[in-house]
């Protein structure tokens, strides 16, 4: 029966990893996938990481079963780091949380819990969004609109579009928004648009659904999750999928969380048995190792300090390297400013699928066709390469 499948294309994402692994081109340069590198163009795993390893490695006394939460003691301090340690809605008993394999796992078993709710529930997602939203979402039955987000012509959100397409959902409808550092746009809302958008979401009974796969790495932990925070305080249902794929650089070891608030306590645990149930059906549980260590070192002041250290230093990093693409381009009259008013590790060069293209054949540049370039896989030496081809193929 195998013989009624057809081939699918290579993801657009993914895919850009094996073409740029089989080019042979000793300057080859990947902006492709959405991974952070170093000046050197490395993936380090991070120091406070490497430790809570070492100490997991001599401190860990079972590889026993976790269930499918996975353990209480990382979904607090996930939920601390994203609500803020302190907020009382970590004690209201109306918080359910899931350890989970990386974002997308949050993110599809979010669309499970939604399916289960609504059905005819549509999920409105940003025009553009990252590339596996959709399936992810669609995947598990969800029906999908989009709304407008990014203008080409301003680089920045098309705020007044995005809330006359939303004035369009129904009670019921969720509304899928980026926490921080927009994959693929880099262009965030601002704190007075979070509100009017939190406004519209309690005035029509929309539910928000914030995928956050990058605090951290836009400006710093707490101002990248302030809008999800503002929101949070306001609204009684809220679904949160986070990744620690970025901020932690667990890539590999797929860990994320999926924090879901009940507008009550008993709608919490009712909703609990439902999400724990629908997750020993995909997966059981999810993987350990990554969690662990993420919880080792938010529950460790001295690993934290580290951790968020080194963070830090990666966004100044990422901060500095777009000012530094600007200036290139400025050399060549071309004005790319907007690339370092936009935050996180992507922006759109606002080039042709056929420039993309350009760009990888005849320069070894990768991009997604987009022309979402992974702003991380710039560096000092490759910037004044990358900004004379990008002049090339825009002549
Ligand atoms: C990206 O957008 O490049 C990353 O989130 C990696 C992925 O899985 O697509």
């Amino acid at each position: 029966m195998f013989e009624h499948l057809t081939a699918l294309p290579q993801d657009p994402i993914l895919g850009l990893l094996q073409l740029f692994r089989n080019d042979e081109r000793a300057s080859k340069i990947d902006l492709g996938v959405g991974v952070y590198k170093d000046a050197q163009g490395n993936t380090p795993v991070m120091k406070a990481v490497k430790q809570a390893e070492l100490r997991l490695l001599e401190q860990e006394q079972t590889k026993s079963y976790i269930g499918p939460a996975g353990t209480e003691g990382f979904g607090r301090s996930l939920a601390g780091l994203l609500l803020g340690d302190n907020n009382p809605l970590l004690d209201s008993g109306r918080l359910t949380i899931a350890q989970t394999p990386g974002g997308c796992g949050a993110l599809r078993m979010a669309a499970e819990f939604l399916m289960l709710c609504n059905r005819d529930a549509t999920v409105w997602v940003s025009n553009p969004t990252w590339g596996n939203h959709i399936p992810l979402l669609g995947g598990a039955g969800l029906n999908i609109k989009e709304y407008s987000y990014y203008s080409k012509t301003t680089h920045g959100v098309d705020f007044d579009a995005m809330m006359a397409d939303l004035q369009q959902a129904r009670a019921g409808d969720v509304v899928l928004l980026h926490g921080c550092c927009h994959n693929p746009s880099g262009a965030d809302l601002n704190i007075e648009q979070w509100q009017a958008v939190t406004d519209l979401i309690l005035d029509k009974g929309l539910l928000p659904f914030v995928d956050i796969a990058y605090q951290g790495l836009g400006l710093r932990l707490d101002e990248d999750a302030a809008g999800l925070r503002q929101l949070a305080e306001q609204v009684p249902e809220l679904v949160v999928a986070a990744s620690c794929s970025k901020n932690f650089g667990l890539y590999r070891e797929r860990t994320g969380a999926l924090v879901i608030l009940s507008a009550t306590e008993s709608q919490a645990k009712t909703g609990a048995s439902q999400l724990f149930s629908a997750i020993r059906g995909h997966y059981s549980m999810p993987p350990s190792h990554g969690a662990a260590v993420v919880e080792t070192i938010l529950t460790d002041s001295a690993l934290r300090a580290s951790w968020q250290g080194e963070l830090e230093l990666m966004t100044q990093r990422i901060l500095g390297l777009r000012e530094q693409f600007v200036t290139e381009m400025a050399r060549y009259d071309l004005d790319f400013s907007f690339i370092a008013r936009q935050q996180g590790m992507f922006s759109f060069l606002g080039i042709s699928p056929e420039q993309v293209l350009e760009m990888r054949e005849k320069h070894a540049i990768y991009m997604v066709d987009s022309s979402r370039i992974n702003v991380a896989g710039l560096s000092d030496a490759n910037i004044p390469v990358v900004a004379q081809a990008l002049r090339s193929v825009m002549r």
